[in-house]
């Protein structure tokens, strides 16, 4: 029987409410697909912090690296630790010491979820540089608290950062419906986003079969609403596809709903599993958070490790769970009772 190593970092607030409830779907579904999910808890958060004085050990990337792939709920408790110190002590670095520069988020509207559109018909793929750009780290402040102080933030684009995840998007599109748009704002920021420009068009070369839009952010963001059945696979920096994911959650029905991989696709490092939401501190703890987002990240999980038949499995039990209206309404459904109905769809 297979087995496959997971690093399980439930984070903070609700991160460990919903980790707890994907983990039981994901190991109800393995048992079905005689496989197995060693999973190992790693309590990294803030709250670890406040004792340690970091958001993991110092060797923390080390101990991850071994593992088929990591899991992780939320992290972020503002009131003890500024995001801005917590993102940057976990997430942020999982993502670049482990090269996962894709960050693909699926937007659909799932069976018997009401969106906030006219239309329901749409079904996207975004794909999110998450190494690089605008988030890249960059910059420094000078003069600090007084009336000459300045702050630089550097966006940084490289020709491989570009390069590959342009090309991972053409290949998902190739994959799907054969159509990408690419995402910038090249009429105003004049080097780095000509460059993805020139980039995209540079490889549009190698995948004829794939048609391609370029579409600016801010024509963008008016299109998800207006008009989200033309969209199929669609390719962002990271900050504006950190931006158009949010919308795209909103349009499938909220954040509840919304999955993530960050996928390190040569597979020299781990991939991470997350869903998109955040800890959500007001509504920790009271098994109100909708696991949905989460165990449908879990289902890439499943994808990722090479078990299709076990994410596809998840997908449509957790389908059939919301076309009878199971966790489709904010608050009707605790989080338990969802994750109860969908293991019981899976096992129909
Ligand atoms: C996300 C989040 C993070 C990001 C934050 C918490 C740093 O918003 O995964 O979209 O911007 O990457
Ligand atoms: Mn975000």
């Amino acid at each position: 029987m297979t087995t496959y190593d997971i690093a399980l970092i439930p984070g903070d607030g609700i991160g460990v409410d919903v980790t707890d409830a994907a983990l039981t779907v994901l190991n109800a579904v393995a048992e079905i697909h005689s496989f197995s999910l060693q999973s190992t808890r790693f309590p990294w958060s803030c709250e670890w912090y406040l004792k340690h004085g970091a958001m993991m050990p110092e060797d923390g990337i080390e101990t991850l690296r071994k593992f088929d792939a990591i899991f992780l709920g939320a992290v972020g408790w503002p009131e003890t630790v500024p995001d801005s110190v917590s993102l940057h002590g976990l997430l942020l670095p999982i993502r670049k010491a482990f090269v996962q520069y894709a960050n693909i988020r699926p937007h659909r509207l799932l069976a018997g979820v009401q969106g906030p559109l006219r239309s329901d018909a749409f079904d996207i793929l975004c794909i999110r540089e998450n190494t690089e750009g605008e988030y890249s780290g960059a910059g420094g402040r000078v003069h600090q608290g007084g009336q000459d102080e300045v702050a630089v933030e550097t966006s940084i684009f490289t020709r491989t950062g570009t390069e590959r995840i342009l090309r991972f998007a053409f290949e998902q599109a190739r994959a799907r419906r054969g159509h990408l748009t690419s995402v910038t704002k090249s009429n105003a920021q004049k080097y780095s986003m000509v460059f993805w420009d020139e980039i995209t068009k540079e490889l549009a070369q190698e995948f004829p079969d794939v048609t391609v839009s370029h579409m600016h952010i801010d024509a963008m963001a008016a299109k998800m609403v207006m008009a989200p059945g033309d969209l199929d696979v669609v390719v962002a920096s990271n900050l504006f596809g950190d931006i158009l994911t949010d919308l795209g959650a909103a349009i499938q029905g909220g954040l509840g709903f919304a999955a993530s991989a960050n996928i390190c696709p040569d597979r020299s490092a781990p991939s991470m599993f997350e869903p998109v939401h955040g800890s959500a501190p007001d509504i920790a703890g009271q098994n109100i958070a909708n696991p949905i987002a989460a165990i449908w990240s879990g289902a890439m999980m499943l994808d990722h490790l090479g078990e299709k038949a076990a994410a596809q499995s998840v997908l449509a039990a957790m389908e059939r769970a919301t076309a009878k209206g199971i966790g489709t309404q904010p608050g009707s459904d605790s989080t338990d009772a969802i994750t109860t109905a969908i293991i019981a769809e899976l096992e129909a």
